[in-house]
């Protein structure tokens, strides 16, 4: 039975999105983008764009139908992000569909960069392509937005998107005032923590700071396993390089740790930091013993950090969303109470659920422990800048 062409272009759509998705960490710092081309029924070629291997998925599905001998003349490219027109590490996309003769090409979504939006498609309709953008509502059309949310930000912006995320107990802390012994105190349960891992894996980078270093010795790694093109950059704001050379996160072997510090920090302190591998960078102060974020986010930029992901104490989240430096927040809550005397969210600043009030685009998921034990996580997620505003209607 033959599917009609609506069902045809969810189902081409949604193969070309899981291509996509299957190269989430792969493509940074370019867009996460898979193609299928088909006629009819038939995939004649697929694929998603890899950073390393240059090709952007249009040509790799070109190259793959190429090379099965399969003519694409007349077929549909279906493809999640709007083909590009500029000539970039590669030539156009978009030129690349109209000289193999494609006649259709289905997108999920346009191109976030305002200044080529539209010109990749504006190409092709003058070529005597059928144009099919998805419904910006559509499931297919948000997954494919969400995919490039850091791509989306960073290029209209000019520094990493910043995905801010804490595990915080019922009553609004995210710590207990004292513990028996250092080293990290789990809030919430297995599956909320694993849940964390894929952040970290969609993640260019990780902050913290030098309190989390001293009371969790965390190691801040991303630790799903799959593949990605460079280790997750794990970033410590420490203005006077204390981090101990023992800590957990001292163990960097893929030059993986970026410190940043001020003036105020040793020669001695950076000389010995720098043997153990790690990279110190001095930026300015915004106030005493603050790194100024803004430097911070731009110096992440010029390294081609796409997104940031802040699993700070409560001084680094009061200065982050002090600073409307926060565009993602994802808050774990658990059932139980740490106290009025833990350590809260954000010191001084909001409690979690003032900031969920100002979140747009709310989800609420519910996360079981998965450990035998009857309890479960809260996750709510939304935003406070949504790279993909003009984008949804
Ligand atoms: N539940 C969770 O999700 C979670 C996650 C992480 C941490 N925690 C908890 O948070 C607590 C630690 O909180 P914390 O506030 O001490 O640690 P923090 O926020 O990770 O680090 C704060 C320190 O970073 C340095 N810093 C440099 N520039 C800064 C800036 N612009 N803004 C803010 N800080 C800057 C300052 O130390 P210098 O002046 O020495 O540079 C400051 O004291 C621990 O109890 C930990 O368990 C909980």
């Amino acid at each position: 039975m033959s599917l009609l062409p609506q069902d045809q272009d969810q189902r081409f759509l949604a193969r070309a999105l899981e291509l996509a998705r299957a190269a989430v960490g792969r493509a940074s710092p370019n867009p996460t983008v898979g193609c299928v081309l088909a006629r009819g029924n038939t995939v004649l070629g697929e694929g998603a764009h890899l950073y390393d291997a240059r090709d952007h998925a249009e040509i790799v599905a070109l190259k793959q139908a190429a090379s099965l001998g399969h003519s694409v003349r007349g077929a549909t490219a279906y493809v999640t992000l709007e083909p590009c027109a500029h000539h970039g590490r590669t030539g156009p996309c978009a030129d690349a569909l109209i000289a193999e003769k494609i006649s259709r090409c289905v997108i999920a979504t346009a191109d976030p960069n305002p200044m080529v939006r539209g010109q990749g498609l504006a190409k092709l309709r003058v070529a005597g392509v059928e144009i099919e953008v998805s419904d910006p509502a559509s499931a297919l059309a948000i997954e494919a937005r969400r995919l490039n949310d850091a791509f989306a930000y960073s290029i209209q912006h000019h520094r990493p998107f910043v995905t801010l995320k804490a595990a915080v107990s019922i009553d609004g802390m995210i710590a207990p005032a004292h513990r028996s012994r250092p080293g990290p105190v789990w809030i919430t349960g297995p599956a909320a923590r694993k849940d964390v891992q894929n952040l970290r894996h969609v993640s260019d980078a990780i902050l913290t700071g030098i309190g989390t270093v001293l009371a969790d010795n965390p190691a801040l790694t991303d630790r799903t396993g799959l593949p990605r093109r460079r280790p997750l950059l794990r970033v410590i704001l420490d203005s006077n390089l204390r981090t101990p050379l023992d800590a957990q996160v001292a163990d960097s072997i893929s030059n993986d740790l970026l410190f940043f510090t001020t003036e105020h920090a040793s020669s001695q302190a950076e000389s010995l930091q720098r043997l153990q591998g790690a990279q110190i960078q001095r930026l300015p102060e915004s106030a005493p013993g603050q790194i100024d974020l803004a430097s911070a986010l731009s110096a992440l930029h010029q390294r081609d950090i796409r997104s940031v992901l802040v699993e700070g104490g409560t001084f680094i989240n009061a200065s982050f969303l002090q600073s409307d430096l926060v565009d993602r927040v994802v808050l774990y809550f658990t059932e139980f109470e740490l106290g009025l005397d833990g350590v809260p969210f954000a010191r001084g600043l909001h409690s979690p659920y003032e900031l969920q009030e100002r979140l747009t685009s709310l989800q609420r998921k519910e996360i079981p422990h998965s450990d035998g034990s009857r309890l479960e996580d809260i996750r709510i997620s939304g935003y406070l800048h949504d790279p993909w505003a003009d984008f949804s209607s």
